[in-house]
């Protein structure tokens, strides 16, 4: 009887480490490092401790294997890769109209935002389809991928308005 309760319990245990709470508090999905949706715009926190590195950022934003943001997106102060996309939003200004906080759950699950978002959700495992082989398990960014990320993000702003 006690063996059983035991394995019962395991399994659990195991079911709330899959289990995602997708619109507030403490997430917690498999192998990836918690964080706490806030009001279901943002993460205050960043994922890691070590701040993001913008240099590295900016390559992983054009990393066709990566980020890709480009495919998508216009960004003016990366010009020096060809075809930007026009699919999402110009991020060329968007330091001046979205905190850090709000650009890190865009980045990690868009869909808390926008369930119907053609945008990739970088920091997520389940739920993810259309994955190629070798992602699957693995979210696209790891956490301090998406810190770089956003820490190149948060410097985008038109000349006009600095
Ligand atoms: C497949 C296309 C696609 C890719 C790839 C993509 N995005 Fe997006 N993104 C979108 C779309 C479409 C939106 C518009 C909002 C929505 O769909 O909810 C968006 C919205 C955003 C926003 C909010 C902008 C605003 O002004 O509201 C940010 C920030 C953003 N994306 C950053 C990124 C970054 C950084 C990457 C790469 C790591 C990326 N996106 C990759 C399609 C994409």
């Amino acid at each position: 009887m006690r063996k059983s309760a035991i394995a019962v319990m395991a399994g659990l245990a195991g079911l709330g480490l899959a289990t995602v709470a997708a619109t507030a508090g403490v997430v917690k999905d498999d192998g990836l490092k918690p964080y706490e949706i806030v009001g279901d715009i943002a993460i205050p926190k960043p994922l890691t401790d070590k701040p993001g590195d913008p240099a590295r950022g900016r390559k992983l934003i054009a990393n066709r294997k990566k980020g890709n943001c480009l495919a998508c997106h216009k960004i003016d102060q990366m010009k020096d890769y060809p075809f930007h996309g026009e699919i999402g939003p110009d991020l060329s200004d968007l330091a001046s109209n979205m905190p850090a906080e709000e650009i890190r759950l865009r980045l990690v699950n868009p869909k808390v935002i926008n369930p119907d978002t053609i945008m990739p959700a970088f920091y997520r495992v389940e739920g993810l389809y259309r994955v190629m082989k070798k992602f699957r398990g693995k979210p696209i960014l790891t956490a301090q991928e998406i810190e770089d990320i956003i820490s190149y993000l948060v410097t985008l702003k038109k000349p006009e308005q600095k």
